[in-house]
């Protein structure tokens, strides 16, 4: 088992007072905290090399190209990429999915049908929506049943050779719930359709293999597994990255311009366009190397004794309902309690120090489904603790007792 202890010396931000009360910080979802090589790495980064990066002869500028290279690299080994250079990076979840949709523009025709599920965050709902409707596709929606789950029958019946894109996440933000996205990129796949896998949830929680998931994308955000915000990847299949046309077009991303005419750069720079986060996309390499070193085994057996005793410990609370009831779940538990509206329950449990998200996580088509305004959504890291969750599970009980 993982020395919590330890580890939880390597975040700073763990051991800050909220509200005169020791952090219990459960809003992994939203984002991660960062440990303090992250933290270092970032200042090193502009106190010994900053550069621009790609562009000059100088050392600074060939040392900055050599460390974003080799990050982009780390990343292509930790996502088990056939080629480096179908890892572009990104400022988050929401630019590489965009990216992608931009693309399809081109691509699809009226008549043509994008399958995205119920269950996504309004990041891969909205950009399909507007891809759509400038196309004249259709959006079939995945419908989910009562335990939070994607209804693998109706995916299978949506699918013909209309189908020219599915897209679905890989975990639920709002519910936590894990899709069986190898079975849907499959079936997808059949049909002749391409999947974009949204992994923004998964990658804080385990390391996905894209070549074994054989997904067309794979989207993530830097921040939510421990690396500094606005840092984020697309992966891409090397040959839908060559069909699709560039995202942005400005320095960086050519081979030659007249006015006559402009030639794309190869991968990925085609993909990138201007000045990237530089320290960020370095950094995100760091971060990746701390999640490597604890080891995906060592974090995954901490985060379910964390959702276990989550789950046993909050349902001891009468009129506490739990959403999200899957078997196949990360470390989230997204709950209400009869009668009481979660923004009220998150302000209170603020006020002792816990900090959680309520609302309507950005996936509203849930909430509709289950009839709800929001929820209260916990969601747990490696550093969190059991103590930690006996805190909120106190601090809930005062609360309810309160608003009762
Ligand atoms: N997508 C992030 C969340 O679920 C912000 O909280």
């Amino acid at each position: 088992m993982l020395d919590i202890q330890k580890i939880r010396a390597d975040f700073p931000i763990l051991s800050e007072k909220v509200n005169g009360k020791p952090l219990v910080y459960f809003d992994n979802g939203a984002t991660s905290q960062k440990p303090q090589i992250v933290i270092d790495a970032i200042a090193t980064y502009y106190q010994e090399i900053n550069a621009n990066i790609h562009r000059g002869v100088h050392t600074l500028s060939q040392l900055a190209t050599d460390a974003y290279e080799i990050s982009r690299v780390k990343i292509q080994h930790h996502i088990n990429a056939k080629f480096s250079h179908e890892v572009l990076f990104t400022s988050g979840t929401t630019h590489g999915i965009n990216l992608v949709t931009n693309g399809f523009a081109s691509i699809l025709k009226p008549g043509d049908e994008v399958v995205v599920s119920s269950l996504e965050h309004h990041s891969n709902i909205v950009p399909w929506q507007m891809l759509c409707e400038k196309t004249g596709a259709t959006l079939k929606v995945i419908p989910m049943n009562e335990n939070g789950e994607l209804i693998m029958e109706a995916f299978d019946a949506l699918l013909s050779e209309k189908t020219k894109v599915v897209t679905v996440n890989h975990i639920s933000n709002a519910l936590g719930i894990i899709n069986p996205i190898k079975y849907m990129i499959e079936k997808a796949h059949a049909v002749g359709a391409a999947v974009l896998i949204d992994g923004a949830q998964a990658v804080p929680h385990l390391k996905p293999d894209v070549q074994d998931l054989d997904c067309d994308f794979y989207a993530f955000s830097g921040h939510k597994m421990c690396g500094p915000t606005g840092t984020g990847i697309l992966y891409g299949k090397e040959e839908w990255l060559n069909k699709l046309p560039p995202y942005q077009g400005g320095g960086e991303m050519i081979k030659e311009v007249t006015f006559e005419k402009t030639t794309y750069a190869d991968l990925p720079h085609k993909f990138e366009a201007g000045t990237p986060n530089i320290a960020g996309g370095i950094v995100l390499g760091t971060a990746v190397d701390y999640l490597n070193n604890i080891g995906f085994d060592n974090i995954q057996k901490q985060e379910e004794a964390l959702l276990e005793h989550a789950t046993k410990r909050l349902l001891e609370i009468e009129g506490l309902k739990i959403y999200g009831t899957g078997k196949n779940k990360a470390s989230v538990v997204s709950f209400n309690i009869d009668g009481i509206h979660p923004y009220d329950i998150g302000s209170i449990i603020d006020k002792l120090g816990i900090a959680v998200r309520t609302g309507h996580h950005c996936a509203q088509p849930i909430m509709n489904f289950f009839c709800i305004p929001g929820t209260i959504r916990a969601s747990f890291s490696f550093y969190n603790t059991i103590e930690e969750i006996d805190v909120m599970v106190e601090a809930v009980k005062k609360a309810k007792t309160m608003l009762s």
